[in-house]
């Protein structure tokens, strides 16, 4: 910290390659590739430990894609989801060859086979699909209901992929489906493929065959006291019901959620009547989670202090927002200068950062064995406005 400075974001290499391997090996012999979905933590040091040991790459924009290839990551093991891709993103995808397109609606595929035919090539491409199930997640990121915006609803995916089949610029591969996110449950991601699975069937009797299906991510990671999925029971019950087809998988939370954690200093201590206030130096924009989702995330003490205040601290920012706070009511013994780690930080912290109240982005380390290095310095004031006209 003395040598980084606070606020900052740490995360462990080997915690990142573990977690990845976990699902790889599951998997045994079944073809299979793990795509990391960027999203969660897209720093280059994260997405170059990942394509050091293979892994494949689920992205959602050229930004993203872009990040992939220079950290050295294959275009070849990236598969492109999200449901506005642009004209110059699916060109830039094409150009550089990507594993395949997640389809999300009628018109995005029209769009796919005009880029394709314009470049005289073909896009490989599977449909997402929305099963309809409840993935019993939080509802800001549960994406598998007829209510949300994501994949065609699944009674209408036959004559999209009709359409795919009897096109010279598209190649049908797969058929995708991802039901939302932190989900601690395996059951409905069992009852999606279920669904998936019959359409594979009504598919391959139309004479469309479908060569690997991609599953999505989701799989949740203890942030509390919750249970969390076994993932090689998870994927040997996906393994049970496939056949032999490939699959693909787009874990993110669980490849480095809680392989990070962001690390803020106690700037002041104060207490009313009625509540204690530790005000810290890491704030909303620089990790999001607990005033968006409202998520819960431990708090540890760096350094222990005997001459701290024991009371129920709420843990909050400089930002003048009454949102603005990391946690609330944790049992803690405080004193002005302590650092705090605020655990399982790794997924969606960094990335959903922001400089809201004109506040740099924070710097991130990565730690290797005994080694610690800047994966990202901290923004300067400078940085602020540099792109900035009057
Ligand atoms: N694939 C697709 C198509 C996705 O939309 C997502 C996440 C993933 C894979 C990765 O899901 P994971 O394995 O990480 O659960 N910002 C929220 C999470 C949003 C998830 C969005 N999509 C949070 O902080 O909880």
């Amino acid at each position: 910290m003395v040598a980084y400075g606070s606020p900052l974001y740490v995360y462990s290499r080997s915690d990142i390659e573990n977690n990845w391997r976990e699902f790889d090996e599951a998997f045994g012999n079944h073809p299979h590739l793990v795509c990391y979905a960027v999203k969660a933590n897209s720093n280059l040091a994260v997405l170059n430990t990942l394509a050091k040991i293979g892994a494949g790459f689920d992205i959602v924009s050229e930004g993203e894609l872009e990040r992939v290839l220079t950290a050295g990551g294959q275009a070849s093991q990236c598969v492109f989801s999200g449901v506005a891709k642009t004209t110059q993103e699916i060109t830039r995808a094409l150009e550089v060859g990507v594993r395949c397109f997640n389809v999300e609606s009628a018109s995005e595929l029209d769009r796919i086979e005009l880029v394709a035919r314009s470049l005289n090539t073909q896009a490989p491409i599977s449909i997402r699909v929305n099963p309809n199930v409840d993935a019993k997640t939080h509802p800001y990121i549960s994406t598998g209901l007829k209510e949300n915006k994501f994949g065609v609803d699944i009674d209408d995916a036959i004559s999209l992929y009709q359409q795919a089949h009897q096109s010279e610029h598209l190649n049908v591969q797969g058929l995708d489906c991802h039901i939302g996110s932190q989900l601690t449950e395996v059951s409905p991601f069992l009852d999606a493929l279920d669904k998936v699975l019959e359409l594979v069937d009504q598919l391959n009797q139309q004479g469309i065959e479908i060569t690997h299906l991609d599953l999505g991510g989701g799989v949740g990671i203890q942030y509390d006291d919750e249970k969390t999925i076994d993932i090689q029971a998870y994927i040997e019950a996906i393994i049970e019901k496939v056949g032999n087809i490939e699959i693909i998988l787009e874990p993110g939370r669980a490849i480095v959620g809680n392989a990070g954690v962001f690390v803020t200093k106690v700037e002041f201590l104060k207490q009313n009547s009625d509540h204690s206030f530790a005000i810290v130096d890491g704030a909303m924009n620089d990790l999001l989670r607990p005033s968006f989702y409202d998520a819960y995330h431990q708090v540890l003490p760096i350094s222990e202090n005997a001459n701290g205040t024991q009371a129920s601290w709420d843990l909050v920012g400089p930002i003048c927002e009454t949102g603005d706070f990391l946690a609330k009511g944790r049992d803690l013994s405080l004193s002005q200068g302590d650092y705090l780690a605020v655990m399982s930080a790794g997924a969606y912290g960094f990335t959903m950062s922001s400089n809201y109240n004109s506040r740099p982005r924070v710097a991130e380390v990565m730690v290797s064995g005994d080694q610690h290095n800047l994966v990202r310095e901290r923004e300067t004031i400078q940085d602020l406005f540099d792109k900035e006209h009057f």
